[in-house]
């Protein structure tokens, strides 16, 4: 069959790889796509936020599978325009895709399904969000409702902090993002990520990680959207696992199923582990990046036959084929991220890399000028590696940074460090 992936970034990447390696796929398109991406499918310049003209190149190409990698293009109802002409789509409505694109949603949601997660209170004014936090005091969480490429939530650990964080999101710092704020209990713990597979009413887990936020080594430093990742996470145990899909995933499919937006996907749960017991921190409505980088490592081919699966609705008889091994992925970003950093630097080394099965450099953001490779955005590259134990993984995945030769980037040396 032919397939269209949607994104450009080092999750896009990872999943063409796995796509690619199943023998059901026949030409394989992204859109827009990268350098390493151009290696190994057709790159598309489409714009990926306009349904109609996804559904138009659809129809061009034969297209007979679109998988929607980012949340933008979710948000925008490019699934509703792509399955509404009868194409078969991987990822949610914009209606589903609401548990992504409204914290506020999500909390509704949660509290109609009586999902374990923080306390909130939701505010469209600055002076009632102000007393409440003065009357809870810290530390509080503030939340921009709406998407704000990752930059909205402040855990902020003084009062001060909070009321600074209200007065930006109403001052217009997030846009409309920040027009409404939820403010939530902080929640203690430690955090480890879900994918949960579901076609509206079965779901399937896929697998569990472990992100880094913190851009530096030690967890230090500004938030990012994610240094690096290993799966299988051990802090989320079969028996958390098992109360996060009885508690907060399954109930939180019934509910949009009875609400009439059946939500079709990856959910992608954030969870908060303390004492025992999970709490849902937030969703996405879209796989992790670099989370999915491995996961498809671990998945490998059969991961077009879960998606599939998914879209088509039969989830109930699909299976997914676990080998016991552990992956890692080191995210190689430009001097700067998450701040200001410069494009256009020359990256060395990349020839001569190993790819296979078990070890593969991703890009995210790169491109390619007078047959060079060059860095082309804050994250740039992802070493990724799979091994027996998760100290092999790592030491494969360092390996494939130390072959590279890019003086204007960095990475964290201490991926994975929580499970070993
Ligand atoms: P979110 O975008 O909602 O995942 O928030 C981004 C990050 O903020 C999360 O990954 C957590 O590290 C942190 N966070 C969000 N909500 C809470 C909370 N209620 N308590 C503690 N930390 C939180
Ligand atoms: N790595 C975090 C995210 O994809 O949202």
């Amino acid at each position: 069959m032919n397939i269209l992936i949607l994104g450009s970034g080092g999750r896009e990447h990872a999943l063409a790889w796995a796509v690619k390696q199943n023998p059901k796929t026949d030409r394989l398109i992204v859109a827009p796509g990268n350098a390493g991406i151009a290696a190994l499918a057709d790159c598309a310049q489409i714009d990926i936020l306009d349904g109609a003209a996804v559904v138009d190149f659809c129809v061009e190409n034969a297209v007979d599978f679109v998988i929607i990698g980012p949340e933008a293009p979710l948000a925008a109802g490019v699934a509703d325009a792509t399955r509404a002409a009868g194409i078969l789509t991987f990822g949610p409505s914009a209606a589903a895709a609401r548990l992504e694109a409204s914290k506020a949603f999500t909390k509704e949601i949660c509290a109609a399904s009586a999902a374990p997660t923080a306390a909130y209170a939701r505010f469209d004014q600055a002076e009632p969000a102000r007393a409440h936090v003065r009357a809870k005091g810290a530390p509080i969480v503030v939340k921009a409702d709406g998407l704000a490429a990752g930059k909205g939530v402040i855990v902020a650990m003084t009062e001060a902090e909070a009321l600074a964080a209200i007065d930006d999101m109403f001052g217009g710092e997030f846009g409309s993002a920040g027009a409404e704020v939820v403010i939530e209990e902080f929640m203690q713990g430690e955090e480890a990520s879900f994918f949960v597979l579901t076609d509206g009413i079965n779901a399937l887990p896929i697998g569990t990680a472990q992100d880094h936020k913190r851009v530096g080594t030690g967890d230090t430093g500004p938030n990012t959207g994610g240094m690096g990742a290993y799966s299988p996470a051990p802090v989320l145990t079969p028996a958390l696992q098992q109360q996060a899909m009885d508690q907060i995933i399954l109930p939180t499919i019934r509910e949009m199923a009875r609400r009439g937006t059946p939500y079709q996907g990856v959910l992608y749960a954030g969870l908060m582990i303390d004492g025992g017991q999970c709490r849902l921190v937030e969703y996405n409505a879209r796989f992790g990046d670099p989370e999915t980088q491995v996961l498809m490592m671990r998945l490998g081919a059969q991961a077009l036959d879960l998606l599939l699966a998914c879209a088509e609705g039969r989830l109930e008889s699909a299976r997914v084929n676990w080998a016991e091994d552990h992956a890692l992925t080191v995210v190689m970003a430009a001097t700067g991220y998450p701040g200001a950093y410069a494009k256009g630097s020359v990256i060395g080394g990349l020839d001569s890399l190993p790819e296979s099965s078990t070890q593969m450099m991703f890009h995210a953001g790169t491109a390619t000028r007078d047959g060079q490779i060059v860095a082309a955005g804050g994250r740039v590259l992802n070493a990724t590696a799979r091994g027996a134990t998760l100290a092999e993984a790592q030491a494969r995945a360092y390996a494939l940074v130390d072959a590279i030769d890019w003086p204007e980037g960095f990475c964290r040396r201490d991926i994975g460090w929580r499970a070993l």
